[in-house]
């Protein structure tokens, strides 16, 4: 091959590389130990001394060329690959690797699916009711007097006369009761509302309802139940007391207390009760064959006794530093 067309087709080929990969093997090809310029090179010494200077002049300035055709065809290929990178069209495979960010059950949610284990275990359904409610679920059939002050303004987010955001669980109480006959065993978690809104009370917050109703459930059942349950939830670190208590839907009522051996007081956590024979009146259930027992528990409440939180607003916040405690 004439000298002039060599230089040409190298050119071509260095042109036509589509990757830095092709372009190292052009240059094996013509610039390595056994490529076709090293070997023009070695020629050289066999020339005689007229033809040598000449020859050499004319193989140095091609390799001169082509070395610099490759350098800027390889300048061309890293500074695509860099804008590619930053356009995220192309992995960049040597970067370190990102920290993974896996989301998690928020802890009012992981506390319902605790409270629902251990009471599934006694045999408790879990049911839902509706946050719009009637007067008549949320106070009436719970036997809530008519100038009871919940109902008022201050602490009820009425829509008109008649209809309501659901001040507690307790509606899904005479829901269930009106649909289905003892035995009847359920627990009812979902969000309620009231006008109240400081550290420790949101406008919207969780509750989770329970009821039993059966042939001879008594007030040790409820206290077995509500002592086992604390115990369970706490996890044996605490001391209970209880407390002689109203609800219109109850009686007798009790508030259960634990113990904050930090701030040395009692504390209130729920409040239950055997259900009112008023309530079972309401719904028909015939109070000479049957009893019952309530509870009614504010989860925010619960979880922020159990982890020292002082402020509710802090479960609404999405603050990744709160959640990731939890996870
Ligand atoms: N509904 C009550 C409240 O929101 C809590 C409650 C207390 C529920 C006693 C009950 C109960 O079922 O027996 O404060």
């Amino acid at each position: 091959m004439c000298i002039k067309t060599c230089i040409q087709d190298i050119l071509y080929e260095i042109d036509q590389c589509k990757s830095i990969y092709e372009l190292n093997l052009v240059k094996t090809k013509y610039l390595g130990k056994k490529g076709y310029i090293f070997k023009q090179i070695k020629r050289i010494k066999k020339l005689n001394i007229h033809e040598r200077k000449k020859f050499s002049i004319k193989i140095n300035k091609i390799k001169k060329t082509v070395v610099n055709q490759i350098y800027w065809k390889k300048k061309n290929f890293l500074a695509l690959g860099n804008k590619l990178v930053q356009e995220k069209k192309m992995i960049d495979v040597s970067l370190s690797s990102q920290e993974n960010n896996y989301g998690s059950l928020h802890i009012v949610t992981q506390t319902v699916r605790k409270i629902k284990s251990f009471f599934s275990k006694l045999g408790c359904k879990i049911v839902f009711g509706p946050e719009i409610e009637h007067k008549y679920y949320n106070f009436d059939a719970l036997n809530v007097q008519k100038n009871h002050p919940s109902r008022n303004f201050q602490d009820t987010f009425w829509f008109n006369k008649n209809y309501l955001l659901r001040t507690q669980t307790s509606s899904v109480q005479i829901r269930v009761m009106e649909k289905e006959k003892p035995p009847i065993k359920i627990l009812v978690p979902g969000k309620v509302y009231r006008n109240d809104s400081d550290l420790t009370h949101s406008p919207m917050f969780h509750q989770i309802e329970g009821l039993i109703v059966d042939k001879k459930i008594n007030f040790s059942n409820l206290k077995w139940m509500m002592e086992n349950f604390l115990l369970y939830f706490f996890e044996d670190k605490i001391k209970i007391r209880f407390r002689n208590s109203y609800f219109p839907f109850t009686t007798p009522s009790m508030e259960v207390d634990i113990f904050n051996k930090k701030s040395k007081e009692w504390l209130e956590v729920l409040g239950c009760g055997m259900v009112h024979p008023f309530v079972f009146n309401n719904v028909n259930i015939d109070i000479s064959k049957y009893s019952g027992c309530a509870f009614g528990i504010g989860i925010e409440r619960i979880i922020m006794l159990k982890y020292e939180i002082s402020n509710i607003r802090s479960f609404f916040k999405n603050d990744l530093r709160l959640l990731r405690q939890f996870k």
